[in-house]
This record gives structure tokens, sequence and C-alpha cells, in this order.
């Protein structure tokens, strides 16, 4: 089939693109960087330009049978008004301009596979959450309500919509790379209490669930893109010193975090225990579900 995936030049998108092409399936890929984008895509992979809030040529779409929107700008970083107003508007406005694309074409793509984030049900302390809870009311959970409602205006137009609610992706670079650092210079341990829960999921499985949303007819709705097993932020760090061989003592403080990343702390702070039930019971195989073998996976390259 031929996927639309907007945003594919992320850290998501290009091991999605990776999978789909090996797959067989045909890849066109929506980006702001036209020419970058031809240099980190593999060969094969069609490109074509797009800057939303601008109106996207519905012609761009015609043929397509899956649209992947990952696209947004950049949350790890001081959330300044105008870094919040960009967080939101580059979602909001991609997702609207995808779907307005589709409105004037006679064959539209089946399936709309959407990014929305576990950020959707805002701090929830030791609860279980899963895709019937309702969502939270902090910045991130404002933006994943927007983006997911934009998302969900597909539907009139006949398109299977997925919003997929992912947690923590881990892969090679990204948030991981990121947290890893302190550790590889033996200053890692936990961030805050470190009782707040970690809803992560190893790449394999997030772009496993992405080709198993578009190929699975039934499937629709919320998705939570989470392993079945999430942890405690201080156990992911023991997990994380273990497998990289260093100590997870080093605890930083709360105070700390709010003083250098602001308002963001909040998301290093919190989490969400959420568990994959619309997943499981699509039927969908976790090939890791739990964190070690996860870890281990990664860093064995
Ligand atoms: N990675 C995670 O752990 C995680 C967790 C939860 C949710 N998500 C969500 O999943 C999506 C993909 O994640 P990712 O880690 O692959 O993100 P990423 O590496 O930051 O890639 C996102 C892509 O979005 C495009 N983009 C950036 N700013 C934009 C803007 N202002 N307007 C339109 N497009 C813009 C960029 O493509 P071009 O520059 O080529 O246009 C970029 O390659 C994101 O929306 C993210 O919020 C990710």
């Amino acid at each position: 089939m031929r996927v639309l995936v907007a945003g594919g030049t992320g850290l998501i998108g290009r091991s999605l693109i990776r999978e789909l092409l090996a797959a067989g399936h045909d890849v066109v890929v929506l980006t702001r960087r036209p020419q970058e984008a031809r240099a980190v895509l593999p060969p094969g992979v069609g490109v074509r330009g797009w800057s939303p809030p601008e109106p996207l040529e519905s012609s761009v779409l015609a043929g397509t049978d899956a649209v992947v929107n990952l696209a947004g700008a950049g949350i790890a970083r001081r959330w300044t008004d105008a870094a919040k107003r960009e967080i939101l508007s580059s979602r909001t406005a991609a997702t609207t301009a995808l779907i307005q694309a589709m409105q004037t074409l006679s064959a539209r793509p089946r399936v709309l596979v959407n990014a929305s984030a576990v950020g959707y049900y805002g701090p929830r302390g030791d609860e279980i959450v899963t895709e019937t809870d309702l969502p939270g009311d902090d910045f991130l959970a404002q933006v994943c309500r927007e983006w997911e409602a934009a998302a969900t205006g597909a539907e009139a137009l006949g398109v299977r919509v997925v919003r997929l609610r992912i947690g923590l992706v881990l892969g090679r670079g990204g948030a991981l790379s990121r947290m890893s650092l302190p550790f590889r210079f033996f200053v890692g341990g936990p961030m805050g209490s470190g009782q707040q829960w970690m809803p992560w999921i190893h790449m394999d499985d997030l772009t496993g669930l992405v080709r198993f949303a578009l190929d699975n007819d039934g499937l629709s709705g919320p998705v939570n893109g989470t392993a079945p097993n999430p942890v405690r932020n201080g156990d992911f760090a023991l997990a994380l010193g273990r497998v990289l061989r260093r100590p997870a003592a080093l605890r930083t403080p709360a105070a700390a975090l709010r003083l250098v990343f602001g308002e963001m702390a909040g998301m290093l702070l919190t989490g969400q225990r959420a568990i994959p039930q619309a997943a499981l019971a699509a039927g969908y195989r976790f090939r890791y579900q739990e964190l070690v073998p996860a870890l281990e996976a990664i860093y064995a390259h």
C-alpha cells in the first residue's frame, strides 16, 4: 500500500519508514524541509514539501491508502509562552491541513494513524490508566486533547482514525539518549521522588503498533502506545544503570529540575501508569514486555 508519513523525518518516522519499505510498501514523506529530508531518508522514499498551517494540495494525497501523522514541534525544552504556542499549533495545524486535503478527494485514505501522547491523561499517581480514562487538564493534556480532536475530524470523511497515545519511546536517540547521558558520566539516578510511573515502549513495538493499526480494520479510536509493564522512575534508573553498567544512585532533586526546566519539569516528575488495553484486546503481541530486555536490545548495538 501507499503510506504517507507526515513528520517522517523524526525519530519514530525514520524507524517506521525502514519497516514499511522492508514490508514492500510505497512511502511518501511530508516535510517542511524537503532537501534535508532527502539526505536522511532511505532511497526510494517519495518526499513532498508542506508548510502547515498553509493548506496542503489534495493532489499530494491522491492514491494514498494510509496516512501516519507524526508531525509536531519538539517538547523537550523550556516551555516559554512562545514554545507552548508552537507545541500546540504545530500539531493542530498539521493535522487540520491533512484532513482538509482529504476533504476534496473522491478516493480517500482508508486510515489515519495520528500520534498523540500519554500526556493526554495528565499526572495520575499510582492509578492504572487505560484508553477509557478521562483526559487531564495540564498543558500537555490540553495539547493532546486538541490534537486528537483535530484528527477525529477525519472520521466524518469515512476515514478510520487511530489515535496513538505514545509513551516514552526507547530507541537509539531521542529521550533515551538524553536520559542516559548522566549515567555515562557516573552521575545517573532517579528524578525527584523516583515514584512517578514511566509508560515506556521499545521503538520496535511502537512501529509494530503503527503497522498493526494500519492493517487492522477493526481498530479505531484511542490506543495507548505503551508496553504492558510500565515502571516507576526509580526502577527505570536502576534498569538503565544495570544495562549501562553504571551506578544509578545520584538522585536529581525535583527543585533542581524545576529550576532548569521550569514547567516542563512536571513531565519528568509525574507520569501515568498507562496500560495498552486496546492493543492487547485487539491481539497485538508485544516484542518487549519488560524494560531490561528492551534496554539491552537497544544497547547491544
Ligand atoms: N518520541 C517519543 O518518545 C514520543 C512520545 C510521545 C509522543 N510522541 C509524538 O510522536 C510524534 C513523533 O515523535 P518523534 O520522536 O519522531 O518526533 P521528532 O523526532 O521530533 O519528529 C517530529 C517531526 O515533526 C516535524 N515537525 C517539527 N516541528 C514541526 C512544526 N512546527 N510543524 C510541522 N511539523 C513539524 C519534523 O519534520 P520536518 O522537519 O521534516 O518537517 C520532525 O521530524 C511527535 O509528534 C511526538 O510529540 C513522541
